[in-house]
């Protein structure tokens, strides 16, 4: 059990660099995976990727409430749909705002030991999906916000 630092959007420019792929399904990888996790769940977070903890590597995790989802190397193999909803991130705190997502997406990554994943998303699994995936581009949600909804009372 180890938790990182999380960069701050605007107090670190790393978030805008682009993470590498992983090729290299090691002990280090494996540590790193493990306190991402545990850095995302004391954050109460839903989603967390690599970069966000000052690693350039294309890892993400993600719980949605429904166990823990590891990525590596993951990409958006097809969506379909649209949705607008609310979203947030551990590296801009304090903050929501409405993005523009596919309803469905269909992701190809591999897992710890580098197997080929396939998951497939729907409503906030996809938006996790395609927020934690942009992350590894240095993309942040601000950039596609439609409307800041911080300080707005929403009906969960
Ligand atoms: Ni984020």
């Amino acid at each position: 059990m180890a938790t990182r630092k999380i960069l701050e959007f605007g107090r670190d420019d790393m978030l805008r660099k682009h993470s590498r792929v992983v090729d290299k399904f090691d002990k280090r990888l494996w540590t790193l995976l493990d306190d991402m996790a545990d850095t995302m769940y004391e954050a109460d977070g839903a989603g967390l990727a690599a970069v966000q903890v000052g690693v350039l590597k294309r890892c993400v995790v993600i719980d949605v409430g429904e166990g823990l989802i590891e990525l590596i190397n993951p990409e958006i193999v097809s969506s379909e749909g649209e949705m607008i909803n609310a979203e947030g991130c551990l590296s801009v705190p304090g903050r929501r705002g409405t993005v523009k997502r596919p309803e469905r997406v269909t992701v190809r990554a591999q897992d710890r030991k580098g197997r080929p994943i396939e998951v497939r998303g729907e409503g906030f699994l996809t938006m996790a999906l395609c927020h934690e995936i942009d992350h590894l581009d240095g993309v942040i949600y601000v950039d596609k916000m439609i409307e800041d909804v911080t300080d707005r009372e929403e009906d969960e």
